[in-house]
């Protein structure tokens, strides 16, 4: 594989809600995307994910009907990933939990056959060094980070670690540019990349003050929409990243950086282990059902 053009054959890994939007806008750029899921129950969730963002373009007059049939055959599922072996770039998109993506490059390393291929993990805290290290081809691994929603929002951090050759780096920032059509930053191999070093402590200080009774979460939305124009407040950003996600990512950070404003409050903890993960589950800060 010499050039970004050759990459044709896309493996995604994990299909909520970043993934979904991984594999939409792999098949909408006309790759042949192959994801990865756990069960037939995740992939049909998957499935609807994409449909609902689809419906949500086609609806918007961005995208044709036809073009929607043909990106939707495009994708398929497997809950196999030695089904991944002729993959040409793998994007692994699972939840952010570090045992289970040291876990799956292990297995990617094991299965892909092109010695050149690319595998890349949607982290937004961990440590790409520790992920590059669970495989025998550190060099080729590499963060890109996405935002969500995925078909939507314009950036990828792009993240090497030490390890990562300047080769891969330069070959998959052109294939997100050229044929995702993204922009890309590079950033540090760091907890929280550049993006989330300034978004979390944001979003951790609006909890605070839904937590200590500061200000209601509609006043703090109300407040960055009307008046920073943020296209959405704090906390309905928070519920549409997914709690579970952003605790997840806040701890990693204040575990590398021990620094306080980084620390998930107690309040984000106990809404996790409720089950109220944002506008996924259908009730975080506000209620979706
Ligand atoms: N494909 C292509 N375009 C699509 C689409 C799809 N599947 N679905 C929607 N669109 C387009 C729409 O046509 C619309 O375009 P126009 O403005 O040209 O009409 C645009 O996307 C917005 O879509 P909607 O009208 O459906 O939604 P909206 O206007 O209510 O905006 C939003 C919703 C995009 C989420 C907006 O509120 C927003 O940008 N919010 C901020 C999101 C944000 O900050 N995300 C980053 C989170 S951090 C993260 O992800 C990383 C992490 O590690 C935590």
């Amino acid at each position: 594989m010499t050039d970004n053009a050759e990459i044709s054959r896309v493996g995604v890994v994990g299909c909520g809600v970043m993934g979904a939007g991984l594999a939409e806008i792999s098949a909408k750029a006309g790759l042949d995307v192959l994801v990865a899921v756990t069960s037939t129950t995740s992939e049909q969730a998957g499935r609807k994910r994409i449909e609902r963002s689809l419906a949500n373009a086609v609806a918007k007059g961005k995208l044709g009907e036809d073009e929607r049939d043909s990106l939707l055959e495009r994708i398929t599922f497997t809950t196999d990933i030695g089904d991944f072996a002729d993959r040409q770039l793998v994007v692994e998109a699972v939840t952010e939990h570090e045992p289970t993506k040291l876990k799956i490059f292990s297995q990617l390393d094991a299965v892909l056959e092109d010695d050149e291929a690319i595998l890349a993990t949607n982290t937004s805290s961990l440590s790409i060094m520790r992920i590059a290290r669970a495989t025998e081809r550190p060099g080729q691994v590499i963060g890109t980070h996405f935002f969500n929603p995925v078909p939507v929002l314009p950036l990828v951090e792009v993240v090497g670690s030490l390890l990562t050759e300047q080769s891969a780096h330069d070959r998959l920032a052109a294939f997100l540019t050229d044929v995702l059509g993204k922009e890309v930053v590079r950033a540090p191999d760091r907890s929280g990349f550049v993006v989330n070093a300034l978004l979390v402590p944001f979003l951790m200080a609006a909890m605070r003050m839904v937590e200590s009774g500061f200000a209601a979460a509609a006043d703090i939305d109300r407040g960055m929409t009307l008046g920073c124009a943020h296209p959405m407040g704090p906390l309905r950003l928070a519920d549409l990243i997914g709690l579970d996600t952003l605790h997840a990512v806040a701890t990693e950070m204040y575990e590398e950086h021990k620094e306080p404003l980084h620390a998930p409050p107690p309040l984000l903890a106990r809404m996790v282990d409720g089950g109220l993960l944002g506008k996924k589950s259908g009730r975080g800060f506000y209620d979706y059902r």
